[in-house]
């Protein structure tokens, strides 16, 4: 699709071509025409997330003494989702539109009260007259052509439409698992499944029993690629609490890929099949759920303030009961006001003792806790077992690169209002590169000498910087503005005479005169206080 038939707004088109041209984000397998929903990040983009993924590593693990880290296997025993919930209820609702094909989740379709007209808007006026053709041989007669929409059809009794062309001729509703299934072990299961289905049909069964033997065939080495990193952290509970000796409460955090075959993929990174996710466990007393759940709202969403997100772009969202997940009994979104509307960031989820119950009967393990000091409220003793509650902060990391890209792009105007530059203006402790170094003339020796010195001191002191001499300075400094470098330093005569550079912050074009000698502890000093 060219970017003008793009449905996304004008911004979102300009934020994906420049993570294109500046290497943050490019399709997957691009030269063989791109796969679905499937991203791969750039030089610059691996560095964003990365930055993006450590800070929340710190401020959850580093910095505090009641969370550790875990990094758990993407394929576990299949029975995990089994006890999980995941096999039985990870399934969304699944309809085709009749009118234009578009497949998409009946629940996250627009809504229309039941008989209320619904306009079908086509993408021109000859598709109209064929889908106009098409509903009236299927006995959908008295629909009306007004250009490319066709009047006079009526939402059904499902009460929504095609979020496509706004039709209510849809398909039946079908499960749809979003969970990815393989199959573990070097026995091919597809032979297997075609002596099932021969035995099937010999004994006269029908598509649904036929599907049932297929399915037990392969259910025997199916494995699935886990749909969150959570249920690593439920099941290694007693391992990470009892070697780390951990007092509840406390939390197990984890960061890393999940997989979700989602229906609709949509606003580039937004949804993808293939994200990644930075999800924190907090284990605490029964009844102390509420309280931690109120507690986290506030640290997440100062989290994503204090990595740059405007406050005025995040807001709490909180689930209605017919919205919770199965194992939820309150839940809140941090939304950000992305360039088609709000939309989820993070969900932050009181899971109760669900989890740990659920994998403590599937697998036959006892998963308590017990809490010396405690008195037990059964018998009035100190000493008290229990299944311990968990509040979820979950935050997809891939979409957070997207809402700091949204955030931090900037367009600047001159006087005649004609386009000045482009600046991404990242938190500088995201910034792929913390600092440029720039020598003036790229044919002077020393100057070249003196730029890739820089360079080393910066790398020695673990400061990600970048020796550039490509093309004239006005276009170093405007590429580096749209890779959202905080600190330009330009080695020119003067450095050789005096032994200082300018450095130039990102965000006011300011500059100033260092001496060599300090850069790193100036740029160090800047990124503290995130200066830019
Ligand atoms: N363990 C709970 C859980 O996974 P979730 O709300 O389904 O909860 C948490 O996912 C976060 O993961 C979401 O808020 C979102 O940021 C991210 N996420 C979920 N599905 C995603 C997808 N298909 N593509 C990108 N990010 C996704």
């Amino acid at each position: 699709m060219s970017q003008s038939e793009s449905k996304e707004p004008e911004l979102m088109q300009k934020i994906v071509s420049l993570c294109k041209r500046r290497g943050f984000v490019f399709q997957s397998s691009e030269i063989y025409g791109g796969l679905r929903s499937a991203y791969d990040y750039g030089p610059m983009g691996v560095e964003l997330k990365r930055n993006l993924m450590n800070e929340w590593w710190s401020a959850m693990v580093h910095t505090r003494e009641d969370i550790v880290g875990l990094e758990s296997s993407i394929i576990m025993h299949p029975q995990v989702w089994q006890s999980s919930g995941h096999l039985a209820n990870f399934k969304d609702p699944l309809v085709d539109c009749l009118v234009c094909q578009e497949r998409f989740r009946a629940d996250k379709a627009p809504r229309r009260e039941p008989g209320a007209p619904a306009p079908i808007e086509l993408s021109d006026k000859g598709r109209a007259k064929l889908a106009q053709e098409k509903l009236a041989q299927a006995g959908h007669e008295g629909l009306t052509r007004d250009g490319k929409t066709l009047q006079g059809a009526v939402a059904g009794d499902r009460g929504y439409v095609c979020p496509n062309c706004g039709s209510p001729f849809l398909s039946p509703e079908r499960d749809f698992s979003g969970m990815f299934r393989s199959n573990l072990g070097p026995v091919d299961p597809i032979k297997g499944v075609i002596d099932a289905v021969k035995r099937g049909v010999s004994e006269g069964a029908d598509d649904k029993a036929l599907r049932a033997l297929a399915e037990d065939v392969l259910a025997k080495s199916a494995v699935y690629l886990r749909p969150e990193t959570a249920q690593g952290m439920f099941v290694q509970f007693l391992n990470v609490q009892q070697s780390q000796s951990m007092k509840v409460p406390f939390g197990i955090a984890q960061m890393g890929k999940s997989f979700r075959n989602e229906i609709t993929v949509e606003h580039f990174i937004f949804r993808s099949c293939e994200f990644e996710q930075m999800e924190m466990e907090y284990f605490c007393a029964p009844g102390e759920g509420p309280k931690y759940l109120e507690y986290w709202k506030d640290q997440r969403l100062s989290w994503w303030q204090s990595i740059g997100l405007t406050p005025e772009r995040l807001r709490f969202r909180p689930h209605g009961p017919d919205e919770l997940a199965h194992y939820s009994d309150g839940c809140f979104d941090i939304e950000y006001e992305f360039p088609w509307g709000w939309d989820e960031l993070e969900g932050i989820a009181s899971r109760t003792d669900y989890d740990l119950n659920a994998h403590a009967k599937g697998s036959g393990k006892k998963l308590h806790y017990f809490d010396a000091e405690a008195i037990d409220p059964e018998t009035g003793k100190p000493g008290r077992h229990y299944v311990p509650h968990v509040v979820e902060p979950a935050a997809g990391a891939t979409r957070g690169v997207l809402a700091v890209l949204c955030d931090a792009y900037a367009e600047e105007f001159d006087e005649q209002g004609q386009l000045s530059r482009v600046v991404l203006r990242l938190h500088p402790r995201l910034a792929p590169y913390k600092v440029a170094v720039l020598p003036l003339v790229k044919k002077d020796e020393q100057l070249v000498q003196r730029g890739r010195e820089i360079v080393t001191r910066f790398a020695e002191a673990g400061i990600a910087a970048r020796y550039d001499e490509q093309h004239t300075i006005g276009k170093r400094y405007a590429r580096h503005d749209e890779i959202g470098t905080p600190y330009c330093l330009t080695v020119d005569a003067q450095t050789l005479e005096d032994g200082t550079v300018t450095i130039r912050y990102r965000d006011d074009r300011r500059q100033e005169r260092i001496r060599v000698e300090d850069a790193v502890d100036v740029v160090n000093e800047a990124l503290r206080q995130g200066r830019r």
